[in-house]
């Protein structure tokens, strides 16, 4: 979601302050969710995910992101008996978004439109679905690369994944927004590329954008302090080149200014008493990179009452 003004991003003064445009009238409390309310969101979370699983073997030079945009309707509607959140989607100042998913497109950071685009070897793509189930929303995207990948789109797709990992690792109660937002911002950036100001994640819940917002940069220590039962959304876009983006004219499609590549992934996690659950999983979700660097939360991955991720190893150097 588009990011809005806040005390957090003011705090640095040598960070520029996202855009306004979507600034709710009153602050809104963040919703600490129930245990029927989690529930619902395991199935909404699972759902979004196995909707990524079926359409990724189709994600194939020669297709249009149209044809994708149509599988994943009828997928929706047919198989899982979803509703498309995106479908309509018209937030305040926007016109309603035309499609079932977002499809984003070598230079497009987010909300590209499917259309008679068609993809080709050494495309990458970010592929967003967000589902509703029983009024619950499960919001996640992956990067698709199409044909073999370019050592420099493949390397920007792998840090993006590592990016998001980092913050999701840095989810458990006490600590803070800024905590995550710093180590998503740190890796990137120490890989020389840029963290996008004006989107963030969100909480998530029955409506599809709520409290928190969810900056992918900021100060260790600052911003909430994190609650069981938080749900909300980490989606870092991360730019090869300057952190810029422009509007296209019909009113969604976000680019770089620059036009480099832009990278982006995105998963909902629950904040659990002890550290962190993955709610948008699934046979088909990539597994996390080994976990390398500070970031000592217990987070489950695979399983909700077990152990740490099966993939979670030492750090290979
Ligand atoms: N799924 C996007 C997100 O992660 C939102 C897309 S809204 C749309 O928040 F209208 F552009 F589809
Ligand atoms: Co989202
Ligand atoms: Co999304």
């Amino acid at each position: 979601r588009q990011a809005r003004r806040r005390e957090d991003a003011l705090e640095d003064r040598h960070q520029r302050a996202p855009a306004d445009l979507m600034r709710a009238p009153t602050p809104m409390p963040v919703p600490i969710k129930s245990a029927e309310d989690i529930a619902a969101m395991r199935v909404a979370g699972r759902l979004a995910s196995e909707l990524l699983d079926y359409l990724a073997p189709h994600v194939q030079p020669g297709v249009t992101t149209g044809a994708i945009d149509r599988l994943a309707h009828d997928y929706m509607v047919d198989v899982q008996r979803t509703v498309p959140a995106t479908l309509n989607y018209a937030p305040p100042g926007h016109t309603p978004y035309p499609a079932s998913l977002c499809t984003s497109v070598n230079h497009v950071v987010c909300h590209g439109i499917p259309g008679e685009r068609r993809l080709r070897a050494g495309d990458i793509v970010n592929v967003d679905v967000t589902v509703i189930k029983d009024g619950y929303h499960g919001d996640s995207s992956r990067m698709f690369c199409v044909g073999p990948p370019s050592i420099q789109a493949k390397r920007l797709c792998d840090v993006t994944y590592e990016a998001m990992w980092k913050g999701i690792r840095a989810v458990r109660p006490g600590a803070h927004l800024g905590d995550i937002g710093h180590v998503i911002q740190k890796h990137a950036e120490g890989h020389g590329y840029s963290i996008v100001r004006e989107f963030c994640g969100h909480g998530i819940g029955r409506s599809f954008h709520e409290e928190p917002q969810v900056l992918h940069y900021g100060r260790p220590g600052t911003g909430l302090k994190l609650q069981p039962g938080m749900i909300f959304t980490i989606e870092p876009m991360v730019n090869a080149g300057r952190p810029g983006i422009r509007c296209l004219a019909d009113g969604w499609t976000i680019v770089t200014a620059d036009h480099s590549l832009s990278a982006q992934w995105e998963h909902t996690v629950l904040v659990t008493p002890d550290g962190y659950e993955v709610l948008t999983q699934s046979a088909g979700t990539p597994p996390p990179p080994p976990a390398c660097g500070s970031s000592g939360s217990p987070g489950r991955y695979r399983t909700r009452r077990t152990a740490p991720s099966p993939r979670s190893s030492p750090p290979a150097r």
